[in-house]
């Protein structure tokens, strides 16, 4: 059973869908989620690794739906429905969806440069139906629902989220630890800019 809010997270945004794919699946988790509550008919674990994908194999054994691939993203891989792509730097996750050539339900947990996958996701066709903060042993996480589309992007929308104007205690807890975090570093003026942006997106919270 799952116990890690993150994964917890990231899993019940996964709707039923025909081909799912857990990229970067490591330790299988994701995997294991879809397969036990039958939310694929297929389910691909994929990891560029193929230590890493063994330990998938090792959880994963008694599943006869799950397929495992050792690829670069879903490189050579047929078609998917849902992917989730999460654990990974952005510019890591920016690189498996570049490469793809169309566009599937994407789940996206970005542990650095999330605002670059935020840009990116709005100027290459993706719309964003989910957005929110998941806490985590004191860290936050961002995790990000896509389907194709279009939205708007901007620099708060980019570093606070794309629905950084809803009311959410979450996202409330995290501006203002960014506020407190920004106004106690050299005032440089990246680090101002990005207390700018924590200040104007924390006056839609309060
Ligand atoms: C930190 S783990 C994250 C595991 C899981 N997705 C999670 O969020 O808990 C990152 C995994 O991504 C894999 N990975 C990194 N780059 C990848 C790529 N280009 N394609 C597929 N897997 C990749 C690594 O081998 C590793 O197993």
């Amino acid at each position: 059973m799952l116990t890690d809010k993150r994964l917890i997270a990231v899993c019940e945004c996964i709707k039923p869908c025909s081909v799912f794919a857990d990229v970067g699946c490591d330790h299988g988790k994701v995997s294991e989620y879809v397969a036990e509550n039958k939310l694929a008919h297929v389910v691909l674990a994929c990891d560029v690794s193929a230590k890493c994908l063994q330990k998938a194999k090792a959880r994963l054994s008694r599943f006869d739906n799950v397929e495992f691939h050792v690829a670069d993203g879903l490189k050579g891989i047929r078609r998917v429905d849902t992917a989730v792509i999460c654990g990974m730097g952005a510019k890591t996750i920016m690189g498996i969806i570049s490469a793809l050539s169309y566009k599937p339900y994407l789940i996206l947990g970005a542990q650095k440069n999330v605002e670059e996958l935020r840009f990116f996701l709005a100027r290459n066709g993706y719309r964003a139906e989910k957005d929110f903060v998941v806490e985590e042993d004191g860290v936050f996480y961002d995790v990000i629902c896509a389907c194709e589309g279009e939205c708007e992007i901007d620099e708060i929308i980019a570093h606070e989220g794309f629905f950084y104007k809803q009311k959410d205690e979450l996202r409330k807890k995290r501006l203002q630890t960014e506020i407190a975090k920004y106004s106690a570093l050299y005032p440089s003026e990246k680090n101002k800019k990005l207390l700018e942006i924590a200040k104007e997106a924390y006056k839609w919270q309060s």
